[in-house]
């Protein structure tokens, strides 16, 4: 392959997708990544993960020669631009893991050279695109804006929807400097959604704020599920009641809420924060949802310990192979540490898990911790009613059935499906 004109490091979830739709717009496209288990997948022809779309554009910009992969950061600076979708975590401590950033950071820096652009496309806590602007000043001496062009242009795409939404979400773009983001809008313009030029803190506040919107927007339903079993209320009518014909808003629907990305974004405005607490207060909420799911459980059924609780999903939120940070895990842990017997059922993620058949036999609980399109039919009810223990509890924070039942009961549910 030529010259590159972008290098996207850190191929993963946001990163891969990325270099293939640039790849797939006739660019040449170099992606880095440490991992070799990716670089493996992709040399291969293969996904290392889900996301719709993404196999046939591999397939295609491989055909085509515009993409090639690499392990080495420095090998980015034989591109224009520069992409860094790399990951970032949050420390306990609230406050942004700046690790690999930074580690990139320094392995790009004495490579950089004038008339090159730093995207960061990462999720990242405000005044990170102006220490990274003032890093490589410091380190290098480049005049940021007129030399060397830094910018964040944050993902806000929802994974499983890259090649939906890259063409049609706004893309901010907040550059540093004089000329910043319109090197960098340029770069991005080539996917033809709309580019919104900004200031990198307002791009930053924006992207996680997106997320804090989510975030807090679910710890509502999630909070008064907790309290609707205080005053045996059926949350899902009360939010009916709240719902029907009323113009102004709408409570959305209890469930887990986590993931990767709405579970640590909040921890970057919390960072700095004037009024610190509100939102931990929301993540308090959300992080508790298995625990009251457990206990409603023990509540109906008496202690767990010997019994075996059936839990569908793994993954964080439905219809995702991603795993990671998803309260599912918390919610098995829980049900261990009450020395249940745990059986676990996910057909799309990684981890081993058992059939359907065999997480449902003879269970005394089932409990649905992600509604995978495939959980909410009337089979799957069908087969929890044949197999589960007889009148096996069902709980289903998603009313993933429609029968409006957070704790139910495998006849209760078939007769009300069935009405
Ligand atoms: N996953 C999402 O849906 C999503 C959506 C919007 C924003 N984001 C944000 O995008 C960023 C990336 O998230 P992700 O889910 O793609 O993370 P990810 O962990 O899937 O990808 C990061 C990649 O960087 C690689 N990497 C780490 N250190 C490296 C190094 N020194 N050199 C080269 N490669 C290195 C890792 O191997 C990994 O493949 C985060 O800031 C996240 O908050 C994610």
């Amino acid at each position: 392959m030529s010259t590159p004109d972008v290098a996207v490091i850190g191929t993963g979830r946001v990163g891969l997708p990325l270099a293939l739709a640039f790849a797939d717009r006739g660019l040449n496209v170099l992606g880095i990544d440490s991992a070799p288990q990716i670089l493996d997948a992709v040399r291969d022809g293969r996904m290392p993960f889900e996301e719709p779309g993404a196999p046939e554009v591999l397939e295609r910009v491989t055909a085509a020669g515009t993409i090639s992969w690499s392990d080495r950061v420095a090998d980015a600076a034989a591109a224009d631009h520069v992409v860094i979708t790399l990951g970032t975590p949050s420390f306990s401590h609230i406050e942004i893991d700046l690790r690999d950033i930074r580690s990139v950071l320094d392995d790009l820096l004495p490579h950089l050279r004038p008339g090159q652009s730093l995207t960061l496309r990462s999720t990242i806590a405000p005044r990170t695109t102006a220490f990274v602007a003032g890093y490589v000043a410091k380190h290098r001496g480049f005049a940021i804006g007129d030399e060397i062009f830094v910018a964040h242009a944050p993902e806000r795409i929802a994974a499983g929807k890259f090649f939906e939404e890259i063409v049609t979400l706004p893309c901010i773009v907040g550059g540093v400097g004089e000329r910043s983001g319109e090197i960098v809008g340029e770069l991005f313009s080539v996917f033809g959604a709309p580019i919104v030029q900004t200031t990198p803190e307002q791009a930053e506040l924006a992207k996680i704020w997106t997320n804090i919107l989510r975030y807090a927007t679910f710890a509502l339903p999630n909070l008064l599920m907790m309290d609707c079993e205080q005053y045996g209320a059926n949350v899902f009518e009360v939010i009916d009641l709240i719902n029907r014909d009323y113009p102004r808003g709408g409570m959305k629907l209890p469930g887990f809420t986590a993931g990767t990305c709405l579970r640590k974004d909040f921890a970057f405005s919390e960072e700095r924060s004037t009024a610190p607490g509100m939102l931990l207060a929301a993540s308090r909420v959300n992080e508790s949802v298995p625990l009251f799911l457990v206990e409603g459980a023990k509540r109906r059924l008496g202690e767990l310990a010997g019994r075996k609780v059936a839990v569908l999903g793994l993954a964080f939120k439905s219809a995702t192979d991603d795993e990671r940070d998803s309260l599912s895990h918390k919610l098995v842990r829980l049900l261990e540490r009450e020395l249940a017997d745990v059986a676990i059922h996910d057909p799309w993620v990684t981890t081993p898990n058992q059939s359907l058949e065999q997480a449902l036999d003879d269970a005394h609980a089932v409990i649905v911790a992600t509604n995978h399109p495939e959980f909410c039919t009337g089979e799957t009810l069908a087969a929890i009613g044949e197999r589960a223990a007889p009148n096996a509890l069902i709980v289903d924070p998603w009313n993933c059935w429609n029968v409006g039942q957070v704790f139910g009961y495998a006849t209760e549910l078939a007769a009300l499906r069935a009405g």
